[in-house]
């Protein structure tokens, strides 16, 4: 309600000519969860599946249909409401004494300074993606081994192979590349949260065949990491409802809900908000009169507020028209470091007021 306020106000202050509109911009994103208004650099293309979360998010519910929760990620099953993908920062790794049954080598670095210490990470995993069925099995055996190590610490010297201490993750055996691996990183990447821990990963494609097999080397794509984590700051554990919810025609001055349609254009935020341009945010206005506050949601405080307004108009006010029941919208946006970030936030639509 109150993010809704601010939202409200800012456009106010834009209207009048802006007074102080710094400080309001900053304090809306803070209620974002934003630290200052993104400036992406040079955003990555969003992540179909990122679109496909949001698409689905975003469907109108069927009648029968449960209502979606904020802070649960239907699609893997764990709570959150922030999904990001970091894209890989890790170079090739050039080897000084190459070994000849190894065909790739490459650091995979995803930088965690976006991920706010209090959020809770529910989720990692990790994409590697190589160009189609490159390398090509011929005769018998597993021609290809894919090892995923964690690099625990650097040497003091050089930037080699060798310059890592490394811990196995995952080992395993292809007879040809596929498009596209996934690997469950939940338990390193929470451990990557801890300063100085985070030293990313080295990715090897090794062969016995090597010489014959691995001359494509180009083949690799790109590396992705998916983070799920949970804002508990936005989630307050009730699950929000949809709803119609609009009062009968008629009284058209009676309290509740009123169309407010906020563009982020509007507001300067295109370029950083990828999706929606605007939602139906809706505001609550009207009178809350007597004997009428019973059919407005209201409380047995505004029905007695309400009558004692009747009789003494001048010394007490009418209840107030606020809010009673609002719902979440998703938004994907690139934040200060270029990642694609999906997040859900609840309490951003008004559907019903009440007279409080
Ligand atoms: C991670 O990103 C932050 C913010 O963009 C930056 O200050 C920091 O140097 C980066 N760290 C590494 C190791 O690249
Ligand atoms: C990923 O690993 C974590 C921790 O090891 C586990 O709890 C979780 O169920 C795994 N997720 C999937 C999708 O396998
Ligand atoms: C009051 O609540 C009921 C049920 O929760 C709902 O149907 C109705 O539309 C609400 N009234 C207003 C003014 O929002």
């Amino acid at each position: 309600m109150w993010l809704l306020h601010l939202a409200a106000g800012f456009f106010g202050a834009l209207l009048v000519g802006g007074m102080d509109l710094k400080a309001q911009e900053s304090l809306l994103l803070k209620s974002l969860g934003l630290r200052a208004r993104p400036s992406p650099k040079s955003p990555a293309p969003v992540p179909p599946l990122l679109w496909k979360m949001f698409h689905r998010r975003t469907l109108p519910l069927a009648k029968d249909q449960k209502p979606k929760d904020a802070c649960w990620v239907e699609e893997f099953g764990v709570p959150g409401n922030i999904i990001r993908v970091f894209p890989d920062q890790g170079g090739f790794i050039h080897r000084e004494e190459p070994q000849s049954w190894v065909c790739l080598q490459k650091r995979l670095y995803f930088n965690f300074s976006a991920v706010e210490e209090a959020e809770e990470l529910t989720m990692a995993q990790l994409q590697v993606r190589f160009g189609q069925n490159s390398y090509h099995a011929s005769g018998s055996g597993p021609p290809f081994e894919l090892s995923l190590y964690r690099a625990s610490q650097m040497a003091l010297r050089g930037m080699s192979t060798h310059a890592y201490s490394r811990s196995l993750l995952v080992e395993q055996s292809f007879l040809q590349l596929h498009k596209s691996f996934l690997f469950n990183l939940t338990e390193v990447a929470k451990d990557w949260r801890t300063a100085g821990k985070n030293l990313g990963l080295i990715l090897e494609i090794a062969s016995p065949r090597a010489g014959e097999l691995c001359s494509g080397l180009d083949s690799f794509l790109d590396a992705s990491l998916l983070v799920v984590s949970l804002a508990p700051r936005h989630c307050k554990g009730g699950r929000a409802k949809r709803s119609s919810g609009y009062v009968p025609a008629g009284l058209s001055n009676i309290c509740k809900p009123r169309r407010l349609f906020v563009s982020f254009g509007d507001i300067g935020w295109e370029n950083w908000i990828i999706a929606p341009q605007g939602y139906l945010a809706n505001y609550c206005l009207g009178e809350c009169p007597f004997p009428l506050t019973e059919e407005l949601n209201s409380t047995n405080h505004a029905i007695l507020q309400t009558m004692v307004h009747s009789l003494d108009p001048e010394g007490t006010p009418q209840p107030c028209c606020v809010p009673v029941r609002l719902s979440p919208i998703s938004i994907l946006y690139y934040d200060n470091d270029d990642n694609v970030v999906l997040r859900h936030y609840e309490d951003m639509v008004v559907d019903e007021c009440g007279c409080r």
